[in-house]
This record gives C-alpha cells, sequence and structure tokens, in this order.
C-alpha cells in the first residue's frame, strides 16, 4: 500500500471542518484590520530562501526540499511565507504605490524536512502577516495584537506572549562581537555546526538543537544589554502600544528566533499549558528592517508573524474548546424508488439554489434507513417523495426532531423551510413574498 509522506497527514472529516472553521474566522477578522489577501507560489527559487531566510539557519542549511525542473532552474519549496511576499511587493513594485504601508495576510502549506513529532511536520499550514512600508513600533504592536485577539475570541486561555528586542544593526553588532567573547572559550566544546556559526552568525548558536541545554549557556549575554539608547526606545514604544491595547506579555531574553531576517522586536506565543509538548510555541514573529534590501528591493522596513494552523488546532483540543461548527442538514430527501429520482433531482436542485443544505439518498435505502441516515447527517427535516407525492405535488415533510408530519405543496416548499428553519421573512410590508401577498 502507498502511503502518505513521513510528516503529512490528511485532512477530512470533524478536523476538515474545524480547518474551515478557523480559515473563515481568520478572513473575518483580517477584514477587521484592513489587511489584504495574499497568495505567492508554493515554489520559488532557491536564491530566495538563502538569502532572505538565512544561509546560517537550519532551515535553510538541513531542512529544505529542493528540486531542480526540466529546464534545469533550481527551485524550493517554501519553508516559510515572508520571503515570497517580500518578493512579491519587489517584484510588483508595490513599494511605489500610494497605499504603502501594504498590510498582506496569507494562509497556506510550507515545508521544511524536520524530524516529525507530535506538533512538528514536514508539511504545515501557516497563517501570516506582513507589513511593508512602516517603522512605527505601532505596526509591531499590531501585528501582535493579531494572534492574541484571535486566541481572545476563540477562547483560548493557556497563552503567553514572550517578546524581546535584538535592536537596530549598531546593537546587533554590539550583541554579535558579546556573543562570540562569550564562547570563544567554549569553542572546542560545541558542535562542528556552531563551530562554523561562531564565525558567520553567532546568534545561531543559541538556538542550535545540540548544544543549547548546556550549563554555560545560560548565562549567555542577553539582546537587551547590547541596545543602544535608539532601540532601546523603539522597545519602549512597543510595550507602550501593547499596554495600550491590553495586551499581556512578558520580556523573554531567550527569544531571539530562528530566522536571520530580524531586527528589533521579536515575538513568540507559547501555549502554557502543563503537558501540551515540547512544540508549544504557537506563532512567532518580528521586525525585519534590512530584508527587502537582502533581496535586492529598495530600502523597506517590514514586521510580520506566522502561526502554525495544526499547533492552534491542537491547543484548542487541549483546552476543550468546541467550535461552533454548523454541522446540521436543513433538509434530506428520501425518494421512494428510482421511479421517483428525477423529480427529487428537481427538488434537490431547486432548494440548493434557494440556499439550503440539502442532500438526497441515492442508495435506494427503505424508509427505516434513510430515517437512520437523515439522523447522522443531522438533518432537521426529511422530505419523503413517493408516487402519490410527485402526483399531487403535495410532499412529505417531516420536522426529524419533533417527529411531527407536515403535507406540503411544491409551490410553497421554500417558504415552509425559511419560515421553520430562519423563522421565516424579514422583509417589509411591501415585498411580495408568500407571507405578505
Ligand atoms: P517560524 O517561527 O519558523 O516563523 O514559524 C512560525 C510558526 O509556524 C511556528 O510558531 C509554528 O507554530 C509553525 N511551524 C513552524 N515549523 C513547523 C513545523 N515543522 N510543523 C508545524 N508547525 C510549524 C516563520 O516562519 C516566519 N516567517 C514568521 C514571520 C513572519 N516573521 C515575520 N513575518
Amino acid at each position: 500500500m502507498i502511503q502518505r509522506p513521513k510528516g503529512t497527514y490528511d485532512v477530512y472529516g470533524e478536523y476538515g471542518k474545524k480547518i474551515l472553521y478557523l480559515q473563515r474566522l481568520l478572513e473575518n477578522l483580517m477584514e477587521a484590520y484592513n489587511y489584504e489577501y495574499f497568495r505567492t507560489p508554493i515554489f520559488e527559487a532557491t536564491e530566495l530562501f538563502h538569502r532572505g531566510v538565512g544561509d546560517t539557519t537550519d532551515i535553510v542549511t538541513k531542512e529544505t526540499y529542493d528540486f531542480t525542473d526540466r529546464g534545469n532552474r533550481e527551485n524550493t519549496l517554501r519553508p516559510e511565507g515572508t520571503a515570497g511576499i517580500v518578493r512579491s511587493f519587489i517584484e510588483n513594485k508595490m513599494y511605489g504605490n500610494h497605499s504603502v504601508p501594504v498590510k498582506a495576510w496569507y494562509f497556506g502549506p510550507n515545508f521544511r524536512y524536520e524530524r516529525p513529532q507530535s506538533g512538528r511536520f514536514r508539511e504545515f499550514y501557516q497563517f501570516g502577516v506582513e507589513v511593508l512600508g512602516t517603522q512605527s513600533p505601532a505596526a509591531d504592536a499590531e501585528v501582535i495584537s493579531i494572534p492574541v485577539n484571535l486566541y481572545k475570541i476563540l477562547g483560548l486561555k493557556g497563552i503567553k506572549v514572550n517578546i524581546n528586542s535584538l535592536g537596530d544593526t549598531e546593537s546587533r553588532n554590539k550583541y554579535r562581537e558579546a556573543l562570540k567573547e562569550y564562547f570563544k572559550p567554549h569553542l572546542d566544546d560545541l558542535c562542528e555546526d556552531c563551530r562554523a556559526r561562531f564565525e558567520k552568525n553567532p546568534l545561531r548558536i543559541l538556538d542550535c538543537k545540540v548544544d543549547n541545554n548546556k550549563d554555560y549557556f545560560k548565562n549567555a549575554p542577553k539582546t537587551i544589554d547590547c541596545l543602544n539608547e535608539e532601540s532601546l526606545k523603539y522597545f519602549e514604544d512597543v510595550k507602550k502600544y501593547l499596554a495600550a491595547m491590553n495586551i499581556d506579555y512578558v520580556v523573554n531574553p531567550s527569544v531571539v528566533r530562528g530566522l536571520d531576517y530580524y531586527s528589533h522586536t521579536v515575538f513568540e506565543v507559547e501555549a502554557s499549558v502543563e503537558g501540551f509538548g515540547a512544540q508549544n510555541v504557537l506563532c512567532g514573529g518580528g521586525r525585519y528592517d534590512k530584508l527587502v534590501e537582502m533581496i535586492d528591493g529598495p530600502a523597506t522596513p517590514g514586521v510580520g508573524f506566522a502561526l502554525g494552523l495544526e499547533r492552534l488546532l491542537t491547543a484548542l483540543e487541549y483546552e476543550k474548546i468546541e467550535l461552533p461548527i454548523n454541522d446540521t442538514l436543513d433538509c434530506y430527501i428520501a425518494p421512494m424508488s428510482d421511479v421517483n429520482l428525477t423529480y427529487s433531482l428537481t427538488i434537490l436542485n431547486a432548494l440548493r439554489l434557494s440556499g439550503f443544505r440539502a442532500d438526497i439518498d441515492y442508495n435506494s435505502r427503505n424508509l427505516k434507513s434513510n430515517f437512520k441516515q437523515a439522523d447522522r447527517l443531522n438533518s432537521l427535516f426529511v422530505i419523503i417523495i413517493g408516487e402519490d407525492e410527485e402526483k399531487t405535488n403535495v410532499l412529505t415533510v417531516k420536522n426529524n426532531k419533533t417527529k411531527e408530519e407536515y403535507k406540503v405543496e411544491l409551490n410553497d416548499l421554500v417558504f415552509f423551510l425559511d419560515e421553520n428553519l430562519n423563522g421565516g421573512c424579514d422583509c417589509d410590508d411591501d415585498c411580495h413574498c408568500h407571507e405578505h401577498e
């Protein structure tokens, strides 16, 4: 039997319904925030991620899915969404547009060749936003408010917002030197990757999966201690704006993020529920003021975040939060035999076009099993169509909850269902609906 690739999963049933519910919720939330929907390709030129995400990150050195296409081009399945959005911003010359800042949101699959475990997949979905063209600390606070408000709307309680600042280029350089000095005496003890990181990007040593639980890591210098005055002021402003929006946070110096493009604000939201598992980071992001230039665009500041859909769903499960999914069917049509199928289909199609959630039995079940099926589908009404109904155009409609049975003329069916399911028409007296004629 051919099996799905390791680290991937199939979506169907309840899980599918939950995903669709969350997708709609995110769409509405982004409408409220006035963000614009973006969709960029699932694969991009390999070089984009080398330059964008960074040559010294695990994501790029160890985890990309690369392939050469038939035209000998080097491509990579995107491991994250930011680089693609920034490429699109540059390629479509959005920087010259008066609507800057561009506020983009996106939702889609990403691929990382990681060791699969609970909460960590090789194909996973991210919802994310990128704000390009403003350096205001209020934009950082706005971005942080998005996941926080989402969790609030969903009713998630066990979350912790960790923020930190890497500072501007000067502060980052100072930090880099401080780290090098600190790790120098331990160089021989570090893994081979970290020894390479020491020269190229010492910051990456901090999130090394091999070394980072060694004792001397605990006292490594903190970014906050290396911030210059401007960067400190920037960070204070972000905190002030977060407070203005009633967002609780903790300053956590250990948040440095695993991607190369960050400066100033970085943040992660973790599920702080006991037993949640190691992969408890629900989302992460931050400011990246040099990324657009790194991908050959004009200097443009940016800030954004992304959350993993799978981890969000796990968190909801963990806190036993039921999503208000409408799992009912308005009506289920039960033709008494194949002979009544043509007539039944005409009715089914008309009901669906009128906006009802309707389904039919194609398998010529007997009445008893049709009612069982209607129960399984959570149908509110069952319409029975036999020889008499077809002849007289008077249908037998059964309320599947109260078990009351009605005789309804075909012409009145939509009105009948509307009245019983939605409380009838709410139009004014001048209308020509059944009720007001
Ligand atoms: P990231 O921290 O690599 O950041 O990923 C963001 C979120 O995606 C994580 O917090 C996690 O929920 C989810 N995630 C990452 N890898 C996996 C995986 N293998 N399996 C399941 N979920 C995963 C970024 O990707 C940045 N692009 C975020 C950003 C946007 N920064 C600025 N703008």
